[in-house]
C-alpha cells in the first residue's frame, strides 16, 4: 500500500503509553451465515420492499463468520491493539452460537489483539421489543451466559451501542429497524434500553469483570442562528440525543423534566436511574460530526438519507462550507474538541475517563486520501481534547471492512479495508497502510 506519500506531512502528536488503539465492526453488519443464527429485528426489517435503499440484506454481508481467522490477520497486520466487535444475541440463542465467539476471541487473543465485544448493536432477537419492560431482564440473563463463557479472556465490554440511534431512526422516525413511527411515544423504547444498560453492568460486575462502559453516540449542537427560538430549539435536540443518554448513565438523573414521561410512577423511575447510573469503568463516546439545528420550519427535512416529519419541534440544517463525505456528512474534526471538553465541563468527576469508540467516514475507493485526512483531522482534534486536559484512553476506527450499513445497504463504505461484495475479497486500502503506521508511531 501507498503509505508514504499518504502520510500527511505534519507529524503526528505523541498519545501516552497504553492507548487504546482500535477498529470496530459489528455483528449484523459483517457476519452473514444468517441460516446459523436465529432471525432478528433487521431480518423482518429487511425484508419489507424499500427499506433498504440498494435491496440487499445482511445474509451473507462480509462473510466474517467464516473468514473470521483472515479478518483477524488483518487486525494482526494492522497493528491494533485492540479489535470493538459485536455479539450477535439472536446468535448466543442458537444452538452452537456462542462457539463462535469463543472462537473469535481464542483467535484475537492468539494474535495478541484485546477482544473489546458490544453486548447489543442493534439486531435484537425477533419477537423482542425494547417497548416492553421485559427485554431488559432478558438482556441482562443474555449477558450473563456471554460473561460467563468469555470472561476469562474478556477484560473490556460495552453494553449497548447508541441507543439514541436505535430510538430515533428504529422507534421514532421508521428508517430502522423495527421501523417503527412513534416520534415522542418511542421514549420507552430508550429508557428500557438505559435500564438493560444499567442491568447488564451488574451482570457483568457478578461476573467479574472490572472493565465496564457503554457505547453512547454525541456530537456538538449548533444553534442555527443567535435568534432564541432557533436556541431554544437546538437546547431541545441537544437534550433529546446527548443528554437523554448521558445523564442518566452519569449521573443517575435524566435531564429536568424528561424524567415525567419516562414509563413507570415517579418511584419506578427513581429506582430504575439508580440501576441505570451504576458506576462505570469508562465512557464510549462514538463522533461522526456536529448538527446544526434551529426552530421548525413546518415542513419534512431530508437529511443525511433520513426524512424528518414537520411535527419536530426542531428543524436540521445544513453545515455549510465544510467537505461533505459520501454520506453527506460535513467534515468537522474540531466538533470532537467541542464535544469531548463540553462534556468534560458538563459532568466534571462524574466523567470516568473516555474511549472513542467510533470514529470513520464513508469514501469509495482504495486509494482513499478522503478518509486518511478526515481520520487524521479527527485524530488531532482528539490529542488536543487531551492537551485541554480530558482523560481520553483509546480511539477506534469505525470500521475495519466495509459493510452493511444498515438502510444503505452497501452503498456506504467505511472500511479501512475494501470488500467486493461479489467475490467476498478483502483488499487494504490506503487508509489501512496510514492507521498501521499511525498506530506504531503512537506507541
Ligand atoms: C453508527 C453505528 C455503526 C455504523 C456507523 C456508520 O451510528 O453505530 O453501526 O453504522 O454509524
Amino acid at each position: 500500500m501507498a503509505t508514504d506519500d499518504a502520510m500527511p506531512a505534519r507529524p503526528m502528536p505523541r498519545f501516552p503509553d497504553g492507548f487504546l488503539w482500535g477498529v470496530s465492526t459489528s455483528a449484523h453488519q459483517i457476519e452473514g451465515a444468517a441460516g446459523l443464527r436465529g432471525p432478528s429485528v433487521w431480518d423482518a426489517f429487511t425484508a419489507e420492499p424499500g427499506r433498504v435503499k440498494d435491496g440487499s440484506t445482511a445474509d451473507v454481508a462480509c462473510d466474517h463468520y467464516h473468514r473470521y481467522r483472515e479478518d483477524v490477520a488483518l487486525l494482526a497486520d494492522l497493528g491494533v491493539d485492540a479489535y470493538r466487535f459485536s455479539v450477535s444475541w439472536p446468535r448466543v440463542d442458537s444452538p452452537g452460537g456462542l462457539d463462535f465467539y469463543d472462537r473469535l476471541v481464542d483467535a484475537l487473543c492468539a494474535a495478541g489483539v484485546r477482544p473489546v465485544p458490544t453486548l447489543f448493536h442493534w439486531d435484537l432477537p425477533a419477537g423482542l421489543d425494547w417497548l416492553e419492560r421485559d427485554t431488559a431482564a432478558r438482556f441482562a440473563e443474555y449477558v450473563s451466559v456471554v460473561a460467563g463463557r468469555l470472561g476469562d479472556r474478556v477484560g473490556k465490554w460495552i453494553t449497548l451501542n447508541e441507543p439514541a440511534e436505535h430510538t430515533l431512526l428504529g422507534h421514532a422516525l421508521g428508517v430502522h429497524a423495527p421501523g417503527r413511527k412513534l416520534l415522542f411515544d418511542a421514549l420507552p423504547a430508550a429508557h428500557h434500553q438505559l435500564l438493560a444498560h444499567g442491568l447488564a453492568v451488574r451482570a457483568l460486575r457478578a461476573a467479574g469483570a472490572a472493565d465496564v462502559g457503554i457505547a453512547n453516540s454525541h456530537g456538538p449542537t449548533w444553534p442555527a442562528s443567535n435568534d432564541p427560538a432557533d436556541r431554544e430549539a437546538a437546547e431541545f435536540y441537544d437534550l433529546l440525543l446527548n443528554r437523554m443518554f448521558a445523564d442518566p448513565v452519569l449521573t443517575g438523573r435524566y435531564p429536568e423534566g424528561l424524567g415525567d414521561l419516562m414509563p413507570g410512577s415517579p418511584g419506578e423511575v427513581a429506582a430504575d436511574l439508580e440501576i441505570i447510573g451504576e458506576p462505570l469503568d469508562w465512557y464510549g463516546v462514538n463522533y461522526y460530526a456536529p448538527t446544526r439545528v434551529g426552530a421548525p420550519q413546518g415542513a419534512e427535512i431530508e437529511f443525511g438519507g433520513v426524512t424528518l416529519p414537520a411535527e419536530l419541534p426542531f428543524s436540521v440544517r445544513e453545515i455549510e462550507g465544510r467537505p461533505l463525505t459520501d454520506f453527506g456528512w460535513p467534515v468537522v474534526p474540531e466538533g470532537l474538541t467541542e464535544l469531548l471538553t463540553g462534556f468534560r465541563d458538563r459532568y466534571g468527576d462524574r466523567l470516568p475517563p473516555v474511549v472513542i469508540t467510533e470514529n470513520g467516514c464513508s469514501y469509495e475507493g482504495l486509494d482513499d486520501r478522503d478518509r486518511i485526512a478526515y481520520l487524521d483531522g479527527h485524530v488531532r482534534a482528539l490529542h488536543r481534547a487531551m492537551e485541554a486536559g480530558v482523560d481520553v484512553r483509546g480511539y477506534f476506527v469505525w470500521s475495519l471492512l466495509d459493510n452493511f450499513e444498515w438502510a444503505e445497504g452497501y452503498a456506504r463504505r467505511f472500511g479501512l479495508v475494501h470488500v467486493d461484495f461479489t467475490t467476498l475479497e478483502r483488499t487494504p486500502k490506503a487508509s489501512y497502510g496510514w492507521f498501521r503506521d499511525l498506530v506504531r508511531h503512537g506507541r
